[in-house]
């Protein structure tokens, strides 16, 4: 399965990779002829069948056990990464958490807003320092409109200016995440490394597995402009989208991909 860094495929880095968003988003840009490289603290055993499945469809992939938010697991990974495929073109920062209980925000735990920030932020922000210093070495690549050295996109939420007192903590992390889009994409746009970000709506996962009943009761009364759950797909789709050579005059920007849900209605 190894691509030499003369194959000349394009590498994606998908963080929390093997489940949920983050696997939805490893399918879409497989099918695109990426080669994946993926970083989750869950084993590969955990979620072997989804790696069986990308096998089968003929999708070439690395796989690293670590965590976003420990420099160690970041820097062994990335070698791991370049020794294999020898350039990253595309960074998806999936990974995140959401807390362990939730609470109202005047009962919030220092622990529950460190280990919630300090995952979904400050992992995040660290992570991507470092894959970008390696895209900022790289030569451009396609010819189109100056060409790219590589695509940064964050995975936020809805939440990012949807108010939910009881995961304040988390709330607090996506919009982080959304001012660290703009900032990235000020400081690289010169370097030709695009960076944007989607906020999921309510997207059927393990994350939203506490919420299943509460959710499919308010698509049903229409909370939600397109009535259904989305799908780790419809993500992927979005990163897809993102990818291709279509937004190069595009970066610091966001995209809802919430069935309509940021639509403010009377
Ligand atoms: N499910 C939703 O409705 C929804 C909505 C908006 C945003 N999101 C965001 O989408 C992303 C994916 O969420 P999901 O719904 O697939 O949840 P999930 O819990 O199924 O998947 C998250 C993945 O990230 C991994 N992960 C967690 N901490 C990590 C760390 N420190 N380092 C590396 N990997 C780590 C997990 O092991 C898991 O594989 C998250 O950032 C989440 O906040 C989800």
């Amino acid at each position: 399965m190894a691509a030499s860094p003369e194959s000349g495929k394009k590498v994606a880095i998908i963080t929390g990779g093997s489940r949920g968003i983050g696997y939805g988003i490893a399918e879409c840009l497989g099918a695109d002829g990426y080669a994946l490289a993926v970083l989750d603290i869950n084993s590969l055993s955990d979620y072997a069948e989804n790696f069986a499945s990308l096998e089968k469809a003929g999708v070439d992939f690395l796989y690293a056990q670590g965590s976003i938010t420990e420099k160690n697991d970041r820097e062994s990974f990335l070698a791991k990464v370049l020794e294999r495929y020898g350039r990253v073109d595309v960074l998806v920062n999936n990974a995140g958490v959401a807390p362990k209980v939730r609470l109202d925000l005047l009962d919030m735990t220092e622990e529950s807003f460190d280990y919630v920030v300090g995952t979904n932020l400050k992992g995040t922000m660290f992570m991507t320092q470092l894959v970008v210093k390696q895209m900022l070495g790289q030569e451009l690549r396609g010819g189109a409109q100056g060409g790219k050295r590589g695509v940064v996109i964050n995975i936020t939420s809805s939440s990012v200016n949807v108010s939910s007192p009881n995961r304040a903590e988390y709330c607090m992390s996506k919009a982080g995440l959304a001012i660290l889009t703009q900032v990235y994409a000020d400081r690289l746009a010169a370097d030709r490394i695009f960076v944007y970000e989607i906020r999921p709506g309510v997207i059927d996962t393990d994350m939203t597995r506490v919420v299943h009943e509460k959710y499919s009761k308010l698509i049903e009364a229409g909370t939600f402009p397109i009535a259904r759950w989305g799908e780790p797909r419809d993500i992927g789709l979005a990163v897809s989208a993102f990818c291709n050579d279509k937004f190069l005059y595009t970066t610091g920007n966001y995209i809802d991909v919430d069935g309509g849900f940021h639509i403010k209605r009377l």
